[in-house]
């Protein structure tokens, strides 16, 4: 038998607009820093971009179809900025307003309770123009899109996400350069990071204020990955902690807490001015982790510009995009976590967890995924332990619902649930399908 959740607990699966949609230029959209990054030689892996995507724009009654098929209670999307306000700020468009209420109204119909995110990375670009997350008056006009959509979809929306993983879009966007908008500032990317945080803050009063008809339940989902040291050096050690501060602690703190790690302050002191922290440390509801694996950890040699490296981590499993599978690590996490904020910890909640396998349709059209099927497995299970142990969990959504755009790796990695043949965008529901709707239907035999 499964493992039992308690009673009312969200089985849900997870998207972001740019990854899905598709129809990039369709019905008065603006340009994202998405659409630009993807035109750049070299930016994408193998060259495509979300132009196409799933077409979810146009499908979206299928792929809502297949969420009730499944059986799933939840499912977390993103709101493409640039389809509501196409250059990021002035009056909202009115049929980018109209297709997130037809997605809701359908996710509803179908017994699945939305969580909107507002920001999964798809910035206008006539923000980034002006400096997109580098300058603080971005977070202004979040917080107007914010008070538009809390206003327009906020009686249907049980859940809100402002921002999608800071950290990722702080490293991978402006410090590295290997996402949008494909910045290379190193250290000096550091102030995204805080003017993303507030920007989380702003728009979680923003919404508070504009949802009418009910009590918005307002998180986050952070990514957080466990950091294990390469060895118990001292400087392996020391490059550990430095990471961890970057990567975990530095986005996390602030909104439970209302203060950065001290070790890395100073990375961001100059961009906080007065009153920050209390606008980043609203009240959250829930806290969403976007969970995928460990990293491995060590310090470099004296002529390497950064103190810290990624080793291999050896003796699991590994995904088809290279990463460990290591389920207890998401157990320690949140028990970890809970010992850790106690009372300053509000619910916690699986924004994202999944796998990428490149698995087609045999000749019979089945997509024999069992490797997805034991990482779900090993995965809920990890939640259900940390449950047990006393630890607050909410939800599960898994990443993802359908194949999709993966970012750099464009469409060699494979994270669905659902199989996507980009050529003919026929959508074929792959055996881990099928074992997640078993898992959900067991939970009702509980009921
Ligand atoms: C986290 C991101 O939120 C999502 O967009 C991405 O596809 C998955 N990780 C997998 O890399």
């Amino acid at each position: 038998m499964p493992p039992r959740f308690p009673p009312g607990f969200r089985f849900g699966t997870s998207t972001a607009s740019y990854q899905i949609e598709g129809a990039v230029s369709s019905d008065g959209k603006g340009p994202s820093i998405w659409d630009t990054f993807t035109a750049k030689p070299g930016a994408v892996v193998d060259g495509s971009s979300g132009a196409q995507a799933c077409d979810h724009y146009h499908r979206y009654a299928e792929d809502v179809r297949l969420m009730g098929e499944l059986g799933t209670n939840g499912y977390r999307f993103s709101i493409s900025w640039p389809r509501i306000q196409p250059s990021g700020k002035g009056r909202p468009s009115p049929k980018g307003l109209a297709f997130y209420d037809r997605l809701i109204d359908e996710c509803l119909e179908h017994g699945v309770q939305p969580m909107a995110t507002l920001y999964h990375w798809d910035l206008p670009q006539a923000l980034e123009d002006d400096g997109g997350w580098l300058n603080r008056a971005t977070i202004e006009h979040f917080a107007e899109y914010a008070a538009i959509v809390g206003d327009r979809f906020g009686d249907r929306v049980e859940h809100w996400v402002p921002i999608n993983e800071p950290n990722v879009i702080t490293i991978m966007g402006y410090a590295i350069g290997m996402h949008a908008p494909g910045r290379a500032l190193m250290f000096e990317a550091m102030p995204v990071a805080h003017h993303l945080l507030l920007a989380h803050g702003r728009a979680a009063i923003a919404l508070r204020e504009s949802v009418r008809g009910r009590i918005p339940s307002i998180g986050c989902a952070n990514n957080h990955a466990p950091m294990w040291p390469a060895s118990d050096d001292p400087a392996d050690v020391g490059a550990t902690k430095l990471f961890d501060g970057l990567w975990n602690g530095l986005f996390m703190e602030p909104l439970l807490l209302g203060r950065y790690p001290e070790d890395t302050l100073p990375l961001v002191e100059d961009a906080i001015q007065d009153g920050d922290m209390t606008t980043i440390r609203q009240p959250l509801d829930f806290y969403g982790v976007n969970y995928y694996n460990p990293m491995r950890i060590g310090a470099t040699e004296d002529d390497s510009e950064l103190p810290f490296e990624f080793r291999p981590i050896v003796g699991y499993p590994m995904t088809d995009f290279g990463w460990p599978v290591v389920p207890e690590a998401l157990r320690e996490w949140l028990v970890m976590t809970r010992a850790r904020f106690r009372a300053a910890l509000p619910p916690l909640m699986v924004t994202e967890s999944g796998c990428a396998y490149d698995i087609e349709p045999d000749e019979h059209g089945v997509v024999d995924d069992q490797a997805r099927i034991d990482y779900l497995e090993g995965h809920l299970e990890a939640v259900a332990k940390a449950i047990q142990r006393g630890v607050d969990v909410r939800g599960y959504y898994c990443w993802s619902l359908m194949d999709n755009f993966e970012w750099a790796e464009g469409y060699t990695q494979r994270f669905g649930l659902v199989h996507v043949d980009f050529e003919t965008q026929q959508r074929t529901p792959k055996r881990s399908f099928d074992w997640y709707r078993q898992f959900i239907a067991a939970q009702k035999q509980y009921a």
